[in-house]
């Protein structure tokens, strides 16, 4: 094979790799929703991309536990995340600034998280 036909061929090959890795914007983005444990007070039923097409920022939630599904109860029962620690630190936290600040919020009322059977 003449010098050029290799290159054609390294560079129609290198291309397909390009193509298939992955990149930055097909990460794993998990659920689109998520009912979250909520101990005594019910369940917690979470929007999981609404959030991350408004806050944009995967550490708003993720500095305090990784991208796993079961996550926080696996930490909460390694005791490296206290009970209610998310909730309080991230989820109502969040809401309340964001509701101080006049943007659009989310819930801070126990029953509008919770939902009791
Ligand atoms: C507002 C909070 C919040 C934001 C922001 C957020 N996540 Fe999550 N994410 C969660 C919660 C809560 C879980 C469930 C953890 C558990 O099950 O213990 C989760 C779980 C996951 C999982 C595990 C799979 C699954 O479906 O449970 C992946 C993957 C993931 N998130 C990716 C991302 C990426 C990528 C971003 C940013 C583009 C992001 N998350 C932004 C809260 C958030
Ligand atoms: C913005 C949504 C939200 C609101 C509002 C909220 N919670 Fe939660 N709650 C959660 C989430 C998410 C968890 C699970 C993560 C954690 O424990 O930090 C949780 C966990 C809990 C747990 C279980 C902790 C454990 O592991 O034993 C209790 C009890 C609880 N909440 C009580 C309350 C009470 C009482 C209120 C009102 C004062 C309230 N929550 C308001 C989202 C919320
Ligand atoms: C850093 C900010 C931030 C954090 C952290 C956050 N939220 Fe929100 N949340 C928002 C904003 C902003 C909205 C308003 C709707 C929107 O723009 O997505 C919202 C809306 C909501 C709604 C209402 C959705 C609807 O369609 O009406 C629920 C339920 C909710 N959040 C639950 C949670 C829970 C549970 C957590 C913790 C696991 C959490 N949020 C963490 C910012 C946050």
């Amino acid at each position: 094979m003449r010098r050029s036909a290799i290159y054609a061929v390294m560079i129609v090959f290198l291309t397909g790799l390009a193509a298939t890795a992955p990149t930055a914007t097909d990460q794993d983005k998990g659920a689109e929703q998520m009912s979250l444990e909520g101990g005594s007070q019910g369940m917690v039923s979470f929007p999981h991309h609404q959030h991350q097409k408004s806050l944009a920022d995967c550490n708003a939630c993720h500095d305090l536990f990784p991208q796993e599904a079961g996550a926080i109860e696996k930490l909460k029962a390694g005791g490296a995340l206290k009970n209610r620690q998310v909730m309080n630190t991230r989820c109502i936290k969040c809401h309340r600034d964001k509701k101080r600040e006049g943007a659009a919020t989310g819930p801070t009322l126990c029953s509008q998280c919770h939902q009791r059977e």
